[in-house]
């Protein structure tokens, strides 16, 4: 079999690279102590910010929603599976950003990924010269968003104002968009958001903003970079996910009724999939009454506290510790042997951290991936910072390959 050899050779390339992924089961619910292949890990390796994806009030909604509505939707939502729960939580989020997004409508989608690349490929439909100017940084969900949609893509170096306003200024598109993720999301940084809109209304463009890692992280009531700037304008299109920060899953858009109108009519991967679980849908409410309570703000201010700690006990002379304005706090490495061991050196002191490298991130940028949740106690900090510091002296022992 031919093709099955042409598998065997690309994964060796892969080993080559060292860029070999595997995966590993957790045993356990999620928390900052995990059970993996019978160890127990303190992990700083999740996008569950908040500390959420086993709280008591989220688990018990998602058995009440299983309860009330069942286990499945049965069909997509344009068919039949468009339940109670999912309309509730648009509507809930329609009138949460509604002070940013005038006329706002929400949409539900499985995932962030199938969000972006629903919204994507749906806007590069409303005519044949789409052009769309894309982040450098931007998560692989727009990107294959962007590809999929087959239109023109200009990109812009990270959070180069300027060089986007003179791609701007050349084109000659009669329908422009703007696409960012607005923390990325493994630098932790934000995009220059004030800028883009003021860009995005100068010439007539829309303004995509992916707020994976800001939703529920950002902003006094956690609704993200919105909120957080307090920036409204008709031309944003927000995606937000469910799955990091709320500790469920999903994803959701928030734009002008018209836009969201056009999504149910023209977004393939909304319209051809069966709806996702109700159950998930009604966990995620009562997810957002947490997040945008008293108890969300106490968790915000925790994992702030969480993530000044780190920076504060990490001591660097080789490797890169970036300002990070959020839960993401890398740590460059380089090389991407080097940073497998680092990470190998941390896991065997039942420390899990993972190694990012390319493609994920551009070339001798590989890291160590670092995310503080609410959850953890300012002593799983530190431990980690006192670790980090040993394994850059003691980087040279090949013990931990
Ligand atoms: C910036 C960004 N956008 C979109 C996604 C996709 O979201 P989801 O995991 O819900 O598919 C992710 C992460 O997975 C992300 O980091």
């Amino acid at each position: 079999m031919k093709w099955l050899e042409q598998v065997a050779k690309g994964l060796e390339h892969i080993d080559a690279a060292g860029l070999r992924r595997h995966l590993k089961v957790v045993e356990s619910p999620w928390g900052r102590r995990v059970r993996v292949n019978d160890r127990e890990l303190l992990a700083f390796c999740s996008n569950d910010y908040l500390g959420l994806a086993a709280h008591p009030a989220v688990v018990q909604a998602l058995q009440e929603g299983a309860q009330r509505y069942g286990a499945g939707s049965g069909a997509s939502h344009l068919i039949s599976g468009h339940t109670r729960a999912h309309a509730e939580l648009e509507g809930r989020l329609a009138g949460l950003y509604a002070p940013w997004v005038p006329e706002a409508r929400a949409l539900y989608f499985s995932t962030g990924y199938m969000a972006n690349v629903s919204l994507l490929t749906a806007l590069a439909q409303l005519d044949d010269e789409v052009e769309f100017f894309s982040e450098s940084l931007n998560h692989a969900s727009l990107i294959d968003g962007m590809r999929m949609a087959r239109a023109r893509v200009s990109v812009y170096p990270h959070n180069d104002v300027q060089q986007l306003e003179s791609l701007l200024a050349a084109s000659t598109a009669p329908t422009r968009i703007i696409v960012t993720d607005s923390v990325f999301s493994m630098d932790g940084n934000l995009a220059p958001l004030a800028g883009l809109d003021r860009l995005a209304q100068q010439y007539d463009a829309a303004l995509v903003i992916d707020d994976a890692h800001g939703f529920g992280v950002l902003g006094e009531r956690g609704l993200g970079a919105l909120e957080h700037l307090a920036l409204g304008s008709p031309r944003i299109i927000y995606m937000g996910t469910l799955g990091k920060a709320a500790g469920v899953s999903g994803a959701f858009v928030v734009a002008h009724g018209q836009v969201i109108e056009w999504l149910v009519q023209r977004a393939r991967a909304y319209i051809y999939t069966t709806a996702s679980s109700p159950a998930l849908a009604h966990a995620v409410l009562a997810s957002l009454d947490i997040i945008t309570g008293d108890e969300g703000a106490d968790r915000r201010q925790r994992l702030q506290a969480n993530c000044r700690h780190l920076s504060e006990s990490i001591y660097l002379q080789k490797w890169g510790l970036p300002d990070s304005d959020t839960a993401i706090q890398p740590v460059i490495i380089g090389s991407n042997n080097d940073v497998t061991k680092v990470a190998g050196f941390l896991m065997h002191q039942g420390l899990w951290v993972p190694a990012i490298r390319p493609p994920t991130v551009p070339p001798d940028t590989a890291r160590l991936r670092i995310t503080v949740s609410a959850a953890h106690t300012p002593d799983d900090v530190f431990r980690l910072g006192r670790a980090i510091n040993r394994a850059e002296r003691e980087i040279d022992d090949d013990a931990y390959l």
